[in-house]
């Protein structure tokens, strides 16, 4: 049989990564978090002094970076993650870092990966697919919460400020915009705590690998 792999896309701060990894742990699948691969690009080029909208400057971070530096602390500031939609913009950078997430989907027995483009793009074969997403003001008193506890005391409405451009620019970028794929599942979780949204979400993904979704 093939591999399994859940496609977990969405809105910043919406809760899909955190989605993401109970699903691997319930299923007992290997876990990406495709976010932090853009993240650590950011990081790259902002240490090399780089500028972010040049993309060759961006490239040359992208073809650099090690993921198993994904749980180092400095890309989750919200800098790196303004600078981390500014880089991922770029095909040149997308491209560099496709066949690396498309690796990772094949990884014995399952993969779950949470994203943007996961279930469009990366993985269009994905069994079953997610997009998650909540209400703007939700999703800023979340990250504030998230950005407190790493020291980061910028106010509420600067996160829901830049959440949004965030969204916009993920959005309408001309490659791999963030959009829900044609057979992913919605799932908003403005009114669930993590117990609930993860509840809603391994029905959401039980129900799609009973009768997985068709391109
Ligand atoms: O945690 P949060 O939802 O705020 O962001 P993230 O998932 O860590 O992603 C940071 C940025 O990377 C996003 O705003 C996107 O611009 C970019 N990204 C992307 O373009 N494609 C992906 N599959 C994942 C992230």
């Amino acid at each position: 049989m093939a591999n399994v792999v859940i496609a977990v896309d969405g809105t910043a701060a919406s809760g899909k990564g955190t989605i993401a990894k109970k699903l691997a742990q319930h299923f007992g699948f290997h876990h990406l978090d495709s976010g932090s691969l853009y993240r650590l690009v950011a990081l790259g080029v902002s240490e090399a002094k780089g500028d972010p909208n040049d993309e060759s400057d961006a490239l040359k971070a992208a073809q650099a970076i090690d993921p198993s530096k994904a749980s180092d602390p400095r890309i989750r500031s919200a800098e790196i993650g303004r600078l981390a939609s500014q880089v991922s913009v770029f095909p040149k950078v997308r491209a560099a870092l496709l066949e690396y997430q498309r690796a990772f989907a094949r990884r014995a027995p399952g993969a779950v990966i949470d994203g943007r483009d996961i279930g469009t793009i990366v993985c269009p074969d994905a069994q079953a697919k997610l997009f998650v997403d909540a209400r703007p003001d939700i999703r800023a008193r979340r990250r504030w919460l998230e950005l407190k506890s790493y020291g980061d005391g910028r106010s509420e409405p600067a996160i829901l400020a830049e959440l949004r451009e965030r969204d916009m620019r993920d959005a309408a970028r001309a490659v791999a915009p963030m959009k829900p794929a044609k057979d992913a599942a919605l799932l908003d979780t403005s009114e669930l705590d993590i117990d609930a949204a993860f509840k809603a979400a391994l029905a959401l993904v039980e129900r799609s690998l009973t009768s997985p979704p068709k391109g």
